[in-house]
């Protein structure tokens, strides 16, 4: 009896100790990826490409051109005749992604004008009904399984062309709402969906957008969810797909709403937020869609130290480029992606798989961060360089292990002085500075503890 007590007991035992072991073991999560890329393109494309941003003398229009110059169906119909972007090349789109460092491109199939960029069954309002004849989608899709950059699809909630969908614009008199059916656009647009998921490889987000009209419930949003998520149990889906986004700000109010991630628009929020995944989507200019008239260009500075700010506070970049009808992509941004990718090689280790910033603020710069082993990485991003060739890394108490310039294939040690309990100051005048930002990686014992 002892004995079977005994070996009992120590079954229990080494079936706990397992347990425990696992637990420590990672589980891979459908998020990883994402997490990790940190970087990647939006590309606004459609009709509203044609009249570039001008109407009727007006030059601020972007995709919203059909509801900002109220232009009637009919007239904005039109259009699907003159799309014909001949210097559209898929391949040299990925290989641009690519080679600014970013690791998944999200592209419009459908924007609130209701057009399709894909071969769709479900309606005659996309690209095979162009001159084009060309499904755009399906090349993108080819090129990025051979360039191994993850596919991602934007698609609109809000249609202004279905018949079926509620409410319409209130200028539009001519277009009547009785018989529409709210109700059977969903299941268009489910289909829809299932296309995008079905014949395009694996699509890695979809990312929803205009859900804020009436007709977009709570309930639509968490049925839209769970039908994707059985279709494609690892796709991620952006919190626009339900009502809980809390507006330009874009994080998710609370955890009753669906949605995988926040999407802060045309902006960054001001502290980083452990555990919540979040993605900011940006122009490089001020419009989304292609405007002839916008030369409004951040500058590549600007944008390198912007995704460097959203990495050291756990986000994603999403940055976007609008092409024009001809299936070119505007030089301005194509030269600010050449600048950020030149970057990116130097640095990327500093930006791809890193975790927020232990520091709330650092005066010169910002802040990632990597687990290595019982140590951690530090990677100090160095915006603003010291003029007496001192970085000061105020308030951290872990041990230094060692501290070198990224960038330095030699790894020559810098100089590390512990001034006081509160500060650390590293010695960068041997260092030859980056365009933009400099990179200093600092490993230090344990995770890191910072004292206020
Ligand atoms: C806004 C606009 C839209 C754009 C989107 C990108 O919601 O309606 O035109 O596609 O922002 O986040």
């Amino acid at each position: 009896m002892k004995k079977l007590i005994i070996f009992n007991l120590l079954i229990i035992f080494l079936i706990s100790a397992t347990s425990c072991k696992k637990k420590e073991v990672k589980e891979p999560d459908r998020m990883d990826w994402w997490r990790e890329a940190r970087f990647g393109l939006f590309i606004h494309w459609g009709l509203y490409s044609i009249p570039a941003g001008e109407w009727k003398g007006r030059t601020d229009h972007a995709e919203w051109i059909r509801e900002s110059a109220q232009i009637p169906l009919e007239q904005y119909d039109e259009f699907v005749s003159q799309f014909n972007p001949v210097n559209f090349n898929a391949d040299e789109w990925v290989a641009m992604a690519k080679n600014a460092g970013m690791k998944y491109i999200v592209i419009t199939s459908k924007h609130h004008d209701g057009f399709c960029l894909f071969d769709s069954k479900e309606t005659d309002f996309d690209v095979m009904s162009t001159p084009f004849k060309r499904d755009i989608l399906k090349e993108l899709s080819d090129a990025c399984a051979k360039q191994g950059i993850t596919l991602c699809f934007y698609h609109s909630i809000m249609d202004w062309h279905h018949p079926d969908y509620l409410p319409r614009r209130n200028w539009e008199t001519s277009r009547p709402a009785e018989g529409a059916n709210m109700d059977s656009y969903v299941s268009h647009m489910k289909k829809q969906l299932k296309e995008l998921l079905t014949n395009y490889g694996k699509i890695g987000v979809i990312w929803f957008d205009g859900e804020w009209e009436d007709t977009w419930t709570h309930d639509r949003g968490k049925d839209l969810y769970n039908y994707l998520r059985k279709l494609s149990p690892d796709l991620i889906i952006n919190n626009r797909v339900d009502k809980g986004r809390s507006g330009m700000a874009g994080l998710t109010k609370d955890s009753t709403y669906f949605g995988d991630f926040g999407t802060p628009e045309q902006e960054i929020p001001l502290t980083g937020l452990p555990g919540v995944d979040w993605e900011s989507c940006m122009t490089v200019n001020d419009h989304w869609g292609y405007n002839k008239n916008d030369q409004n260009w951040k500058s590549s500075e600007d944008l390198v130290h912007k995704l460097i700010d959203i990495a050291s506070k756990g986000g994603n970049f999403l940055l976007n480029v609008g092409p024009t009808s001809e299936g070119v992509i505007p030089q301005a941004s194509v030269d600010r992606l050449k600048d950020m990718g030149d970057w990116m090689k130097e640095n990327g280790e500093a930006i791809y798989e890193t975790q927020v910033s232990p520091f709330e603020k650092l005066d010169w710069g910002r802040c990632t961060q990597k687990e290595d082993g019982k140590n951690t990485v530090l990677y100090l991003h160095v915006f603003d360089w010291p003029n007496d060739g001192k970085l000061v890394i105020p308030g951290l108490q872990n041990k230094v292990v060692e501290a070198y310039a990224l960038k330095d294939k030699s790894k020559a040690e810098l100089d590390v002085e512990k001034t006081d309990d509160k500060t650390i100051t590293v010695d960068v005048n041997n260092v030859d500075q980056s365009k933009y930002a400099t990179v200093i990686v600092l490993e230090i014992k344990g995770k890191p503890v910072v004292k206020k």
